[in-house]
């Protein structure tokens, strides 16, 4: 099927105007991808001739389909009460150690049934879907043994399947250390590496992923994860300098890891890393409200160096229980201070390249046809309004879903 939209004024994100401006913009998609994007007046007669279907899109803004690029959306159980202990002073770290934090959730989804994991993500996933999101990265971690990081990955997978949105699952076993594993954390390294091989022979898993922290795992254990990822050939992310300088986005670097996330501690050293080796920096505004961080991520230097910055919910149970991507785009800029633009790069073309995507993100001819269509006059207002959801439409692999 061949499609024509017109009367779109469309944020292409692609070209040198800003924010990729096409003012009476027009699509043409063919099946799941872009025929054309540009102008209306310039809409070539040969193409035009073969359109099968029009829709008139009413001269509302247009941008890419949007992309939450980190998300733990699979679990079981919540966690108020840590925020109750958090409010009235208690550290993360500290509830961690006391055996709540990560572990508490883990005790939670290892009682819970697949079928149970797939409601709970799937009633989450659908907040996602409601504002625009086409795309999405879940991570496993909340299993921490062979049967349950499986149960969760499956479940990413099927999301994918029933859900309207295109997953990539992310095995995060080095998330935290079991209790069946206490004291032996370099045993449950190997252990990991063993399931990450498995996971892979089964089709589950897209990248590697590890928390290298002071309550999560060393340089040294994350580099066995990453050496065992790149011998299968699996990319790798980082959950990188959150709470303390670990140098571990220098580590992540030397695997070529497609980005470093949270970065609130991140050196100047990290900075050039990142440069280096290509790697994007997916900030997490929610985890820096919610946790009432005051070290901002260095982004002036990361802008410096041109690396390219993304954004993500980081939903999850402990330190982001938001499921508002638009949300995000307002605190990336009034927290972080990008500019609405670059918020908007950064759910789109830049959290494409965080998961390796490379067909997407951007409104050009050959990009998948994923584009949301909002009810505003300018593309700054979604970052502008908090709170508020202006979608009209989702078209995804060039069919209308909402
Ligand atoms: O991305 N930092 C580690 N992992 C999560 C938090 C997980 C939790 O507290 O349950 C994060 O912030
Ligand atoms: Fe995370």
């Amino acid at each position: 099927m061949t499609v024509l939209w017109t009367n779109a004024r469309i944020a292409s994100l692609s070209g040198p105007a800003p924010w990729g401006w096409i003012e009476q913009g027009a699509l043409i998609s063919q099946a799941e991808r872009l025929l054309w994007v540009g102008p209306a007046a310039d809409l070539p007669a040969e193409l035009l001739a073969n359109v099968e279907q029009r829709h008139d899109l009413g001269g509302a803004v247009v941008t890419p389909g949007l992309i939450d690029c980190h998300t733990h959306l699979v679990y079981a159980g919540q966690r108020s009460a840590e925020f109750e202990q958090c409010l009235q002073g208690v550290a993360y770290e500290d509830i961690a150690r006391a055996g709540g934090g990560i572990r508490a959730t883990v005790a939670a989804t290892r009682a819970a049934s697949e079928t149970e994991l797939f409601e709970l993500a799937a009633r989450r996933l659908r907040y996602l879907l409601a504002e625009g999101v086409t795309t999405v990265e879940i991570k496993s971690g909340y299993g921490l043994n062979l049967a349950t990081e499986a149960a969760c990955l499956r479940v990413a997978r099927r999301l994918g399947v029933e859900l309207d949105v295109e997953v990539r699952s992310t095995f995060l076993g080095a998330h935290a250390l079991p209790p069946e594993f206490t004291g032996r954390p370099d045993d449950y390294v190997s252990a990991v590496c063993d399931w990450m091989a498995r996971l892979h022979a089964d089709g589950l898993v897209d990248a590697v992923d590890a928390f290298c922290e002071g309550i999560g795992f060393t340089p040294a254990q994350t580099r066995r994860v990453f050496e065992a990822a790149s011998a299968l050939g699996l990319p790798v992310k980082l959950h990188a300098e959150q709470l303390s300088d670990q140098g571990a986005t220098q580590l992540a670097c030397e695997f070529k890891a497609l980005s470093c996330d949270h970065l609130e501690h991140l050196s100047l050293a990290g900075v050039q890393a990142m440069v280096a080796a290509g790697t994007v920096a997916v900030l997490l505004p929610g985890a820096y409200y919610f946790l009432r961080e005051t070290q901002a991520p260095p982004v002036d230097a990361l802008r410096a160096g041109g690396v390219p910055i993304a954004i993500s919910t980081d939903h999850n149970p402990g330190t982001s229980p938001t499921l508002s991507l638009l949300l995000m785009l307002n605190m990336a800029c009034t927290l972080f201070r990008l500019t609405p633009e670059e918020a908007l790069r950064g759910v789109t073309v830049n959290a494409a390249q965080a998961l390796g995507l490379h067909d997407r993100g951007q409104l050009v001819a050959g990009q998948r046809a994923d584009f949301c269509v909002w009810d505003i006059e300018h593309p700054n207002e979604l970052a502008y309004f908090f709170g508020r959801n202006p979608l009209r439409q989702v078209v995804r692999a060039g069919v209308i879903r909402t």
